[in-house]
C-alpha cells in the first residue's frame, strides 16, 4: 500500500466515522482515553474528544511512515537543507540548544543591564525597553512577556511596538523617559518597512531629547542583517546578530528574545528554552503513536482534509495567554497557507486551517454560539493552568470549571426535540492541554510543541512551512500606493482603486 492509497482508505473512514459520534467511540474502545492522552513533564494532553477510532489513528500512523516523518524531523534537527525555496536548514532547534554561540552575549548583556553597567543617558538605569518589531519579530517576544511578566526580575518594563499605525509608536513611547529606555529594533532582515518607520521615530525621540549621540548609545539592533543595521547607523557593538537560517516567526528562541532575557532575567529565560528542548526531545525520541506534535498534526490532517473541518479555535483559559491564538495564527496560517508544494505542485491537501481565538472565558461570550450551534463544527484547542500564580483560588477553579464545562457541552451537546433553538447538536471535537503552570519551562515546551506541529502538518502536506512568498505582493504594491498618496510617479490601477485614491488625496488636500 503506498501513501495515496492510505489517503483513499482514510477517505472512506471519514464516511464511515461520521456515522458514530465521540460520545459512542468511548464506549466502544475501553482505551481510548489511555491511548489518546500523553503526559510529559508540566503538561497533559488529551486528544480523546477528537473524533477519530483506532483504525483512523491506525491509517494515519502508517501515512506518516509512509511520508517519512521521522527522518524528516532528523534531518530537519541535524541542519540539513529542508527550507528547499530558499535553499536552507530550519535553525530554530539549533537557536535553544545550550551550546548556541548566541547565548553568551545575551547572557552578558543581561548581567551588565542588571548589574547597571549598562546605562542610558547619564548613567541613568535602564527602567523600560522600547522592543520594535512585526510578525515573528513581535508575537512571541510580545506572547511570552504578557504570560510571564509576572516574574520580571529586576524592573524593567517593555513596550512593543509593531503596527505602522503612528497610534502604536505613539502609545508605547508616552511617558517614558528617554534617559532610562533602551530601544531594540528587531527585524531578521531589517528592512520591514513598518519596522523601520517605526526605528526612525524612536531614533528621531532619543536624539531630540537626549542629544545627537544617544540613539547610538540607546539603541540596539537584532538582526540577520548586521550590515543594513549598520546603514541605519547602530554601531557594530550594540548589534544581536542571529542566523539567517531561523524563519521570523520560528525566531523566539534567538536574540530576538532580547528583551526577554533583559526584563525576565537570565534564569527565566533559560527555562524557557529549557522547556522547548525538552519538547525537542521528545518529538526526536518518542516513538510516533506518544509523540505529542505529531499526534496533534495527524489529527489536524484529518480534521481539515478528511472531516473537512476547514477552522480551528485555540481558547486559552488563562488571561496571560491571550496572545497564544495571534501567535499561532502567524505559526500555521504563514507557514502552512500554501496551494502549491514544496517543489511547486499543485496540492489540494490543506495544510492551515484558519486560526482564531480568545481567552476563555472571554470567548465564550463572544464566538463560542457559533462553536456549539453554527452549523460548520470548528474543532477547538483547550488550553488551561492548574495551579496559577493569582490570589484568588476561586476564580482560578471557576476558569477551570468553564473549560471543562465547554469541552462537554461541545461533545455531548443537549438534544432538544420540542425546541430546535435550545438544541445543541454536540459531536464537535476539542483537544485539551493542561499544564500544571504557566511556568517558563511549561511555556517553552507549549510553543514548541506547536512549532513541530505545524511543520509536521505541512510535511504531511508536502508544502514548505519555512518560506513566505504570498506576503510579497502586497508589500510592493504598498510602495507604489504609498507613491501614489505623495503624488508621485506610480503606475495606475483599476476603477475602484483609482476612485479611492482620488477621494483620499481630495480629503488630504482640503
Ligand atoms: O509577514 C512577513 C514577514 O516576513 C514575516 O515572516 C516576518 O516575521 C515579518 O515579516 C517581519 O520580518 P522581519 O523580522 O524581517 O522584520
Amino acid at each position: 500500500m503506498n501513501e495515496y492509497d492510505t489517503l483513499r482508505r482514510l477517505a472512506k473512514a471519514a464516511k464511515q466515522i461520521n456515522a458514530t459520534s465521540i460520545n459512542e467511540l468511548f464506549v466502544t474502545d475501553g482505551e481510548r482515553l489511555q491511548e489518546l492522552t500523553v503526559s510529559l513533564r508540566g503538561m497533559r494532553v488529551d486528544f480523546s474528544r477528537q473524533k477519530l477510532d483506532g483504525e483512523t489513528l491506525g491509517l494515519l500512523l502508517n501515512y506518516a511512515e509512509q511520508r517519512k516523518v521521522s527522518k524528516f524531523l532528523t534531518q530537519m534537527a541535524e541542519g540539513e537543507i529542508v527550507n528547499i525555496s530558499e535553499n536552507r536548514p530550519a535553525g530554530h532547534i539549533k537557536a535553544r540548544k545550550q551550546n548556541n554561540k548566541s547565548a553568551e552575549p545575551i547572557r552578558q548583556f543581561v548581567t551588565n543591564l542588571h548589574q547597571g553597567v549598562i546605562t542610558g543617558f547619564g548613567g541613568r538605569r535602564i527602567s523600560h525597553i522600547v522592543h520594535i518589531g512585526i510578525g515573528g519579530s513581535d508575537l512571541g517576544p510580545r506572547l511570552v512577556y504578557d504570560a510571564l511578566k509576572r516574574s520580571k526580575e529586576p524592573a524593567i518594563n517593555v513596550r512593543f511596538v509593531s503596527n505602522v499605525d503612528a497610534a502604536c509608536i505613539n502609545d508605547a513611547l508616552s511617558g517614558l523617559d528617554p534617559a532610562s529606555t533602551l530601544v531594540f529594533v528587531v527585524s531578521k532582515s531589517f528592512s520591514t518597512a513598518e519596522t523601520i518607520s517605526n526605528a526612525k521615530i524612536a531614533r528621531d525621540w532619543l536624539n531630540q531629547h537626549l542629544g545627537d549621540n544617544a540613539s547610538s548609545k540607546q539603541m540596539y539592533a537584532i538582526t540577520a542583517n548586521a550590515e543594513k543595521a549598520g546603514d541605519f547607523d547602530i554601531r557594530a557593538k550594540n548589534i544581536f546578530a542571529f542566523e539567517k537560517d531561523i524563519g521570523g516567526r520560528f525566531s523566539l528562541w534567538s536574540s530576538v528574545g532580547l528583551s526577554l532575557a533583559a526584563s525576565l532575567g537570565n534564569a527565566n529565560w533559560q527555562q524557557l528554552l529549557a522547556g522547548a528542548r525538552a519538547m525537542d526531545q521528545h518529538l526526536l525520541q518518542t516513538p510516533m503513536s506518544r509523540n505529542l506534535p505529531i499526534l496533534s498534526a495527524l489529527i489536524s490532517f484529518w480534521n481539515l482534509n478528511f472531516l473537512k473541518m476547514p477552522a480551528r479555535a485555540i481558547v486559552p483559559y488563562a488571561h496571560r495567554l491571550s496572545l497564544l491564538s495571534l501567535w499561532l495564527q502567524q505559526l500555521i496560517m504563514e507557514s502552512n497557507g500554501k496551494s502549491v508544494t514544496s517543489t511547486g505542485k499543485p496540492t489540494d491537501l490543506l495544510a492551515a486551517p484558519i486560526v482564531f481565538g480568545d481567552a476563555g472565558t472571554n470567548a465564550q461570550h463572544a464566538f463560542f454560539q457559533a462553536l456549539h450551534q453554527g452549523p460548520n463544527p470548528v474543532p477547538v484547542d483547550f488550553i488551561g493552568v492548574i495551579k496559577d500564580a493569582e490570589n484568588h483560588p476561586q476564580q482560578s477553579k471557576s476558569l477551570l470549571a468553564n473549560l471543562l464545562a465547554q469541552s462537554i457541552a461541545l461533545m455531548c451537546g443537549k438534544q432538544d426535540l420540542q425546541n430546535p433553538q435550545t438544541n445543541f447538536p454536540g459531536d464537535r471535537p476539542s483537544t485539551t492541554i493542561l499544564l500544571d503552570e504557566l511556568t517558563p519551562f511549561n511555556l517553552g515546551g507549549l510553543l514548541a510543541f506547536y512549532e513541530h506541529e505545524t511543520v509536521v502538518l505541512a510535511h504531511l502536506c508536502r508544502i514548505n512551512p519555512f518560506d513566505q512568498w504570498g506576503v510579497e505582493l502586497g508589500k510592493k504594491l504598498a510602495v507604489q500606493m504609498q507613491n501614489r498618496l505623495d503624488g508621485m510617479e506610480a503606475p495606475k490601477y483599476d476603477m475602484a482603486t483609482e476612485a479611492m485614491l482620488k477621494h483620499i488625496n481630495k480629503k488630504h488636500d482640503k
